[in-house]
């Protein structure tokens, strides 16, 4: 592991954060409907600890998922965290139910939220703190207002947005400074291309959510498993490989309950793809 490209392979968010470009998901570590405990909060213990083991720097929560059960699992294997350690977390969703997810974008909320993070979290400021979705309720300016406020205050170190369009984003930059943007994206999901784009020449990270569709790239067969098959490798590795050749802003969180799919993923993560096979993999989407 220590010459693959994966070691090697960084990007500074908002000038200071120097994170690995691929990151852990920390989701898939809570229960069915991402809510409450996992099946086996002993292996998804595991699968944190063995994620900076190996040298995953750059993790993604939110208050939202569980609610509260992943941040607490992320403190309950990491913490004290290593000093090169980045969680960032997310804000700006309320959960009614199961797989259930409302927007609340309200300064209100939003104090909450950040309060209950920094408490399960066990940390005094947020590295990179996510607005989760805009509110169609409530002005971007009042809710990002709100967190320009926290990160004077000490409390976030740098704001980010997620689901969000061009249009939201050039909004919200009048109003902070967007570090990174997290929105859908994979090989067969591609509405967010040209914000791929629009945030690298802003030298702003791209964190894409469902970057392995939510495992139905990892299945066999098809255009995948071929070039797969040329690396020795699987194809959801094929694909994590695919999203980190698309940008150098590309940070892609591929999320796992298992220390064995997070294992494999890391090793995605060290192949090189051919320029042939990155624009045959392009052409796939549905
Ligand atoms: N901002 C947002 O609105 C938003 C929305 C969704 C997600 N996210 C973030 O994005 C992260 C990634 O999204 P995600 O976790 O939903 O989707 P994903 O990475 O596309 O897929 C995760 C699914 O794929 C499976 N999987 C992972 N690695 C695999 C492998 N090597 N082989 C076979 N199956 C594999 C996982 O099952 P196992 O657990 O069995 O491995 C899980 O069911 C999340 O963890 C979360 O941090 C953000």
């Amino acid at each position: 592991m220590a010459d693959s490209k994966f070691m090697n392979d960084y990007f500074t968010i908002g000038g200071d954060l120097k994170v690995r470009r691929f990151g852990f998901g920390a989701m898939r570590i809570t229960g069915k409907g991402i809510w409450g405990e996992p099946k086996d909060r002993k292996e998804a213990v595991a699968v944190v600890k063995r994620a900076v083991e190996l040298g995953i720097n750059f993790i993604d929560t939110a208050d939202s998922y569980g609610p509260y059960v992943s941040e607490e699992i992320l403190a309950e294997a990491l913490y004290p965290y290593p000093q090169n350690l980045i969680i960032a977390t997310k804000g700006g969703l309320l959960r009614p139910g199961p797989d259930q997810w409302t927007p609340d974008g309200r300064p209100e909320h939003l104090k909450e939220a950040l309060e209950g993070s920094l408490k399960r979290l066990k940390l005094d400021r947020i590295d990179l703190y996510q607005f989760h979705r805009p509110d169609p309720k409530v002005p971007l300016e009042e809710s990002l207002g709100f967190l320009a406020d926290m990160q004077k205050q000490g409390k976030i170190r740098h704001i980010g947005l997620s689901n969000v369009n061009e249009e939201q984003l050039k909004q919200a930059q009048k109003v902070v400074e967007v570090v990174a943007v997290q929105n859908l994206y994979n090989l067969t999901n591609r509405s967010s291309e040209s914000l791929v784009d629009v945030t690298n020449d802003r030298n702003i990270g791209f964190i894409p959510w469902f970057p392995l569709a939510t495992g139905n790239l990892a299945k066999p067969g098809g255009k995948l498993a071929e070039i797969a098959a040329n690396h020795d490798a699987t194809p959801a590795q094929v694909a994590l490989a695919w999203l980190l050749k698309r940008s150098p802003n590309m940070l892609p969180i591929a999320g796992t309950g298992s220390v064995e799919h997070l294992e494999e993923n890391i090793k995605g993560a060290g192949i090189e793809l051919t320029n042939d096979e990155f624009e045959a993999l392009g052409n796939l989407q549905s």
